[in-house]
């Protein structure tokens, strides 16, 4: 559960906010004034605090102050009436996250607030990389031991010892925003903000002011000067997410932060100066972007100067088992339930499958296996169909082994949870009269091939048919 703190003298203002988020997923805090407010962070330790931008006694920007000084990642939206605009810009270059205009549009300021959380988490959930994650408690980790991943690790390692631009590449769902967030984690800058801007969900002509501010006038519809991300973000590092959508003139004025930490609000012409590290990440192939002159070349090379590429999963298929683990015991942490069981065959079958959704498409498929999986085990009837046909192996195999003794005793544990629902159900006469009839089925009533199949011999078999009144045309070879 999020954990929010909210900061404002009017009573009025706590009470109608907190009744829009009682029923929301977030632990409330409230405090009157700021020196209050101070007081409690240490305490309550909220992941977001929301504050009014006038109050009496300690102002919303002195109070912000004092929490950017020992606080610097902790999120702090400001909120503000009509004529204090102004402040909550002024709050912007202090580094607030975001400003609220009161009377509140609740869906906007519900929106606000997510985007708010998850930059907390984002900073917050300390994101490892050691190639040899063996942590029981399942913190947030970027899971692989493949050689290829090996690879990745070392370079994360490296780029995280220095201030250097670092490229990402590779396929959707590869981990690119899990390896970023590494880096930062392991960077010098660990203790500053980190801000992700996802470059291919923001309009273009908003782009630029997102990234870099804009002057009130600058064009239609700038009614008020606006701080960016790059000023926001001062000594922090920025994640620059799908790279390879932006306009020339957006390409230019990066290059140009990179170059020089220089740049201009859109419409103004004082430079400013910033000191912001940048990671880029892309899943578009770069340098045919390149060579069709939508991507500068010289913006190209500049963040180049480390580049991390993400193998598809289908390259680093040795890394699934683990992958598939790390998910299972996740989930069982999330909803503190005993960790199911995966069958090999299931393994297999993941082993088996393409992933052109990667990493992110195993998680999701996990996710819902774990789900749909009755008992103690995942199964393969609980992979969608597409991946669990990707096998030759029957669901059960009848070859005695290590592996038929764990799926005849997730088989078994099944059976039982469904013959609970039925007190009336003696398991084993019910199990053996499906079997017969699936056996003569499967072998076309073929005596022979189905006492085999069922490892009975062929007198034992024609007993149960009667037994269990089973009449089915005999097709004895
Ligand atoms: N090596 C890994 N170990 C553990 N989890 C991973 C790994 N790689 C990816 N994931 C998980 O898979 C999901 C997708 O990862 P991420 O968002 O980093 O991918 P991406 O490359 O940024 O994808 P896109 O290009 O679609 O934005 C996330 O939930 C992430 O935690
Ligand atoms: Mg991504």
């Amino acid at each position: 559960m999020s954990k929010l703190l909210l900061i404002d003298d009017e009573e009025d203002v706590r009470y109608s906010l907190q009744r829009i988020f009682d029923a929301a997923d977030v632990e409330l805090a409230a405090a009157a004034s700021g020196e209050e407010g101070l007081k409690v962070i240490p305490k309550f330790k909220p992941d977001l605090v929301l504050m009014d931008v006038r109050m009496t006694g300690m102002s919303g920007l002195e109070t912000l102050r004092k929490i950017r000084a020992t606080d610097p990642k902790l999120p702090v939206i400001l909120m503000t009436a009509y004529g204090t605009t102004q402040t909550a810009i002024e709050a912007m270059k202090l580094g607030a996250y975001d400003y609220l205009l009161k009377p509140f549009d609740i869906p906007k300021l519900k929106e606000v607030i997510a985007n708010a959380f998850k930059a907390a988490r984002d900073m917050k959930q300390v994101v490892s990389y050691e190639p040899l994650l063996e942590s029981e408690d399942y913190e947030l980790g970027v899971i692989g031991r493949s050689g290829p991943m090996q690879q990745v690790f070392k370079l994360v390692g490296q780029v995280s010892a220095t201030d250097a631009t670092a490229l990402i590449t590779g396929e959707s769902g590869t981990g690119k925003e899990l390896v970023a967030r590494a880096i930062y984690h392991h960077s010098d800058r660990a203790q500053q903000p980190f801000l992700a801007v996802n470059c291919a969900a923001i309009p273009e002509q908003l782009l630029e002011s997102e990234l870099f501010g804009h002057e009130k006038g600058a064009f239609t519809g700038a009614t008020v000067q606006r701080i960016g991300k790059f000023e926001q973000c001062n000594h922090g590092t920025i994640f620059l997410d799908e790279i390879g959508d932006m306009t020339p003139l957006t390409q230019t004025k990066i290059l140009r932060v990179l170059q020089s930490g220089t740049f201009e609000r859109v419409g103004g012409n004082t430079p400013m100066q910033v000191n912001v590290r940048v990671i880029a990440a892309t899943n578009k192939p770069l340098e045919a972007a390149v060579a069709a002159k939508q991507f500068r070349e010289d913006l190209f090379y500049r963040l180049n100067v480390v580049r991390i590429h993400l193998p598809p999963l289908r390259e680093r298929r040795s890394d699934i088992p683990l992958l598939v683990n790390y998910f299972i015991g996740k989930l069982a942490k999330e909803q503190q339930h005993q960790p199911k069981a995966v069958m090999p065959h299931v393994i297999k079958a993941l082993e088996k499958y393409h992933w052109p959704g990667n990493v992110r498409e195993l998680e999701n498929i996990v996710r819902r296996a774990h789900v749909m999986a009755k008992g103690d085990a995942i199964l393969l009837n609980d992979l969608p169909l597409e991946v669990a046909g990707q096998t030759d192996a029957p669901a059960f195999s009848g070859v005695a082994g290590e592996t038929a003794g764990a799926d005849a005793a997730a088989l078994a544990r099944q059976l039982f949870q469904w013959a609970r629902r039925d007190p009336k159900l003696k398991v084993i006469p019910a199990v053996e009269r499906e079997l017969v009839i699936q056996a003569l089925k499967e072998t076309a009533d073929n005596q022979v091939h189905a006492a085999k199949l069922l490892g009975i011999t062929r007198a034992t078999l024609r007993k149960r048919i009667e037994k269990f009144g089973i009449r089915r045309e005999l097709n004895v070879k």
